[in-house]
């Protein structure tokens, strides 16, 4: 039997006929922008997460844009993120005119390695992006103290991380001002693009509530040079129907990344995920790494075993950063993993069988 990287199915499956309840509430209220849904997901979401607010919007990358903007960081300004990142984490510092700086990750958590921030940092610093990579959350208390002595902001990409912590506190509410992404694939997933920015600062939160909607708190006044990124009604109310089960799907996450651990340890040159051992993973990705990458991948696609590679080309040697459009000074462990990882199937529903079919797999690999 195959087995995708990704099966959407059961999870959708499950939630059918609630989401098929609020797509019905929201048709029949007529109602598609900026309304009730909006703020109950927004309210919803704060609880769930323990943050002050949540601000929903556009999608993640805006998210991560909207928060550089209401920190008026631009031309000039540098912001430190992680090399091996998806390349949205640098598109928004790029957006807002301002150079991506980037920091080697830890070859053992594949976060950003705290050890190596200062020596990164300038009179032009910002800001420091964490990335919650694949789930696990960053060390994220080296992180703000880091920021406290040089009086940098942090900006948390939390695309990746929902319900992740570290030392029991969720990632998303360390930063001054953070982001989130709902795109489909995600632990939390619209049935469309989506985001939000998490903030405990109420000023922020407020900024990021006005830039949003064309710059504006009250409709035809525009106080700042805004734009349109805000979440609509209807993913609002898809969010929330979600929302319900997110704790239970990232417990389920775990349990899946259990199986993967007990029967892929020790077999062939593998690394498995690594956690830090103040971090939870949420387990957006289960990601494993192999000198014989290539050969396995084709192995697993011969017998019918979705696997996919985050991230394959550095962004270094992405063509949309051309020389002089990046600063950076080692790029050895992102060009490693890039060469190394690949991510397993994992989604909410996978059977045990299943997992065991991969692992098998891969394990007739090894032996041959
Ligand atoms: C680390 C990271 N940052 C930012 C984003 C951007 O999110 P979105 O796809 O919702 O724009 C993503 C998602 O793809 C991501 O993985």
């Amino acid at each position: 039997m195959n087995i995708p990287f990704l099966d959407m199915a059961p999870m959708h499956k499950s939630v059918q006929a609630d989401m098929q309840a609020a797509f019905e509430k929201v048709y029949n209220s007529n109602w598609f922008v900026m309304g009730g849904q909006l703020k109950g997901f927004e309210t919803e979401y704060s609880q769930l997460t323990k943050v002050n607010h949540t601000v929903g919007v556009s999608n993640g990358l805006d998210s991560l844009i909207i928060a550089l903007r209401v920190l008026e960081i631009g031309p000039g300004d540098e912001v430190i993120i992680p090399s091996n990142t998806y390349i949205a984490t640098a598109l928004a510092v790029s957006a807002v005119g301002a150079m991506p700086v980037l920091v080697e990750p830890s070859i053992v958590t594949y976060n950003l390695n705290p050890a190596l921030i200062e020596e990164a940092i300038t009179p032009s610093t910002k800001a420091i992006m964490p990335v919650h990579l694949y789930g696990q959350a960053c060390e994220m208390d080296a992180i703000m103290r880091i920021a406290k002595r040089h009086n940098l902001f942090v900006v948390e990409d939390n695309a990746q991380a929902h319900l992740a912590a570290y030392n029991s506190v969720y990632t998303g509410s360390f930063g001054d001002i953070n982001g989130v992404s709902f795109y489909p694939g995600k632990n939390l997933g619209a049935l469309g693009d989506g985001g939000a920015i998490t903030t405990n600062n109420d000023e922020l939160a407020q900024k990021a509530e006005i830039y949003r909607n064309y710059g504006s708190a009250k409709k035809y006044y525009n106080d700042v040079l805004g734009a349109n990124m805000r979440l609509d009604e209807m993913q609002a109310a898809f969010l929330r129907v979600k929302l319900k089960h997110l704790e239970q799907w990232t417990e389920e996450r775990r349990t899946i990344a259990s199986w993967y651990n007990q029967q892929l340890a020790g077999v062939g040159d593998l690394i498995l995920p690594t956690l830090h051992p103040k971090a939870t993973h949420s387990y957006h990705l289960y990601v494993i790494r192999t000198e014989r990458r290539q050969a396995l991948q084709d192995h697993l696609t011969q017998s019918g075993i979705g696997s996919l590679i985050h991230y394959p080309v550095p962004i270094h040697e992405q063509k949309a950063y051309p020389k002089g459009s990046l600063k950076y000074s080692s790029m050895k462990i992102a060009t490693e993993l890039a060469q190394t990882v690949v991510s397993l199937p994992l989604w909410v529903g996978m059977t045990q069988d299943q997992v065991s079919q991969v692992s098998n797999s891969i394990k007739e690999f090894f032996k041959g």
